[in-house]
């Protein structure tokens, strides 16, 4: 049922695009002939003012065609501000926003090729679902017959033929975002942005409706801008996740270089959970570093490019990367580090078990798998941990 929808993508534009939009269409086809990371979105020292509020500072990003990229951050970190800028509904107040080449932060919202999910899903409540999904397509003129087609096809693609005539109250929260991803796909639109669309669902659904937009990305070749404030969906669903924090980025990479090779200490601790020592890196070579804990220890990590010797830095270890054997029992070697510590409390969860470690001054937590024996309040134990799982990140 989508194979129409996927062919007109791959082959030009429909009937209904304007002239914006079939240039923006070839030239990101020479774009994609030039090589297949050529940016197709591109943000160039965007900024945006709220009076004299900075949301948005200088920001550099770019998206290639077909990408999944997640704009993940705190509440406030400007998330939406983006979104709304990419979309058109802002305007920026420095700055420069590309589609396929072409300058568009002067177009208004419907000639920007954009289809948008909001939070809260913004469904007309006085019209039918059909007519909700139908909406894009009138305010481009389309020609009732187009109309009925597509809407049947974008229906079809969420799943919810059954329910075209009824009105939006009468449907629950999961369906009634359903209807909002048909109508934002409903015009076949390049790109697709999504601002904390499953927010409002519990997590059952919003794990079924993570896979169900991960697939339609896939089997649609869309471009999707998908912003959320949850790691675990950034993780699960993105090809790229830039991190915000107060307008900026702080990283942007794919879910494991964000998660394995944090590059700040707001990443480190935004993403997952980890331990954190400071301490100052002593060497660096091709074969990681040593850093000595303000503590006294020393400690072996992985390779980094930064900071270099000399440097104060912050060791991170994730707490699944911690394991604790028989105090006595473990062998400090070039890339394996331990520390003494008593068990401080250790709590079920399921599937594994958290142990907090009172290392002297110091407090970690390990994540253990529940097959590994308990250790009880007040055991001494040896906490071991992989120079490979360690990371020296600036403070
Ligand atoms: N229209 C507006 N006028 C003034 N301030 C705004 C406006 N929209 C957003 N802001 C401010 O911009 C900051 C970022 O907001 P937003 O982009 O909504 O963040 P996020 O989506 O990451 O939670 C917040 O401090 C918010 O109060
Ligand atoms: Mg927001």
């Amino acid at each position: 049922m989508t194979a129409s929808m996927a062919t007109s993508r791959a082959s030009g534009r429909g009937s209904t695009t304007g002239r914006d939009g079939s240039m923006a269409a070839s030239s990101a086809r020479v774009a994609a002939m030039n090589g297949a990371s050529a940016p197709f979105i591109a943000l160039e020292q965007v900024e945006m003012m709220f009076g004299t509020h900075r949301v948005v500072d200088q920001l550099d990003l770019t998206i290639t065609r077909g990408e999944f990229v997640s704009l993940l951050g705190p509440s406030g970190s400007g998330k939406t501000t983006i979104l709304m800028l990419l979309a058109g509904f802002l305007q920026p107040t420095a700055g420069s926003i590309c589609l396929g080449g072409k300058r568009i932060d002067h177009l208004p919202p419907h000639r920007r090729d954009m289809g948008v999910v909001f939070q809260n899903y913004a469904l007309f409540p006085h019209m039918s679902v059909a007519d909700n999904v139908a909406f894009p397509l009138r305010m481009r003129r389309v020609g009732r017959e187009e109309i009925e087609q597509r809407v049947t096809r974008a229906l079809d693609m969420v799943q919810l033929q059954h329910l075209r005539d009824r009105r939006p109250a009468m449907l629950s929260g999961g369906q009634q975002q359903r209807i909002a991803l048909a109508r934002a796909l409903v015009f076949e639109p390049s790109v697709v942005l999504m601002d904390e669309p499953l927010g409002a669902l519990d997590k059952q659904l919003r794990e079924q409706m993570q896979l169900d937009i991960r697939d339609l990305h896939r089997r649609l070749g869309l471009t999707i801008v998908f912003v959320t404030h949850d790691q675990g969906e950034a993780l699960t669903m993105s090809d790229r996740i830039a991190v915000f924090n107060r307008g900026r980025i702080e990283q942007i990479g794919s879910p494991t270089e964000i998660y394995d090779r944090p590059a700040s200490r707001f990443v480190a601790e935004f993403i997952g959970e980890t331990n954190l020592m400071a301490g100052k890196v002593t060497t660096t070579g091709p074969d990681g570093s040593l850093i000595r804990l303000d503590s006294g220890e020393d400690m072996a990590a992985s390779a980094a490019d930064w900071p270099a010797a000399g440097n104060e830095a912050l060791l991170s270890v994730r707490p699944e990367n911690v394991t604790v054997q028989p105090v006595g029992t473990a062998r400090r070697t070039e890339r394996v580090n331990i520390m003494q510590a008593k068990v401080a409390d250790s709590v079920y969860q399921g599937d594994h078990l958290r142990l907090h470690l009172d290392c002297g001054q110091r407090r970690m937590i390990a994540r253990l798998d529940r097959q590994v024996a308990d250790y009880a309040v007040g055991t001494q134990v040896d906490v071991v941990f992989q120079a490979d799982n360690c990371r020296v990140i600036p403070t």
